[in-house]
């Protein structure tokens, strides 16, 4: 049999388009800004990178400890440390310009006037091939996920940065909701070429020695294994509601858990905490997927996206 065809384009709507090799991308926040990892794995043999979260100006992020580990996942509040968007464009752009891999910039706003500036400063940059609009992070007291919560909310944000850039616009949702249906209709009907979900889920852990919040900032983000039936059924219900296209994410550490997402209607992967423990997970993942279809002799991956709906 032929070497399957494993590619996908995420943003068939928008005129640059935003075509992955693969469906398997790394989830924002746990893959730094790419070149850490560039001597690990072989990078450029991703779909995609999604960079750590950015905002207008550097952030030193929430008081230690950050990152409490649980049963079947981790507990995080960064606090969405990271060095701002215009140490982002002349310091780590220009090595993404020479990689073939496309890499999206994932966005966090205080306000819609930041969603739509982020969007303005990162419009043309060589090296930026997507914008993740970041309407879901709930390690901030201002700013994304006030802005996941709502439909109203979403879709401003989602229109301010599609009113201030071409490049195509994959909006993050939020599972600390009633109706991430409603939400995802929202950001869709205002414009987002795409869509990935989810974003952690709000949690905390007690530390018994001192009687006190595990982590500095009290609550944090649960990401991993323990949350991937909740993530597979909101990609599977979303993907009922949207025509454009998801990105499933959420405890993703196989390929057998990756084709869930894809029969769920995702397509694409991100792969988040999986990194932490297997710093190939995103490589093991992509050989697995590709194992399965030429098993079961599927020619393209369009054959079985939301082959379950
Ligand atoms: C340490 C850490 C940092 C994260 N930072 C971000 C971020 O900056 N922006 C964002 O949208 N999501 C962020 N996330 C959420 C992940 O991108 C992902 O949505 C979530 O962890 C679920 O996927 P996983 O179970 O595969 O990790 C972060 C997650 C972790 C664990």
């Amino acid at each position: 049999m032929k070497s399957p065809d494993l590619s996908v384009q995420l943003a068939p709507q928008n005129s640059r388009g935003l075509r992955l090799a693969n469906p398997v991308t790394t989830a924002s926040g746990t893959f730094g800004y790419g070149a850490e990892y560039a001597e690990v794995i072989d990078v450029q043999r991703l779909g995609a990178i999604i960079c750590k979260g950015i905002t207008l100006k550097p952030r030193h992020g929430n008081p230690q400890p950050r990152l409490v580990e649980t049963v079947g996942g981790v507990l995080n509040s960064i606090g969405m440390e990271n060095i701002g968007v215009d140490s982002l464009i002349r310091e780590k752009a220009p090595t993404w310009a020479g990689w073939s891999v496309p890499v999206i910039v994932n966005v966090l706003g205080q306000s819609t006037e930041e969603y739509a500036e982020l969007a303005r400063l990162l419009d043309g940059v060589t090296g930026v091939s997507g914008i993740e609009v970041n309407i879901s992070c709930p390690n901030v007291s201002a700013g994304g996920m006030e802005f996941g919560a709502s439909p109203e909310a979403a879709a401003e944000a989602t229109d301010a940065v599609k009113a201030n850039t071409t490049l195509p616009v994959i909006v993050k949702l939020s599972p600390n909701v009633t109706d991430i249906a409603e939400i995802a209709c929202a950001v869709v009907e205002a414009g987002a070429d795409a869509l990935s979900l989810i974003n952690t889920l709000k949690g905390m852990s007690i530390d018994l020695a001192s009687r006190r919040p595990a982590l500095g900032n009290t609550g944090g983000g649960l990401s991993g294994p323990a949350i991937k039936p909740i993530a597979l059924h909101m990609v599977y219900q979303v993907a009922q509601a949207v025509e454009v296209p998801i990105m499933g994410c959420g405890g993703i550490s196989t390929a057998s858990d990756a084709l869930e997402f894809i029969f769920a209607g995702a397509s694409a992967v991100q792969v988040g905490t999986a990194t932490f423990t297997n710093p190939r997970a995103t490589l093991d993942i992509l050989e697995g997927i590709k194992r399965f279809m030429e098993k079961e002799s599927v020619h393209q991956l369009s054959e079985i996206i939301g082959a379950a709906k």
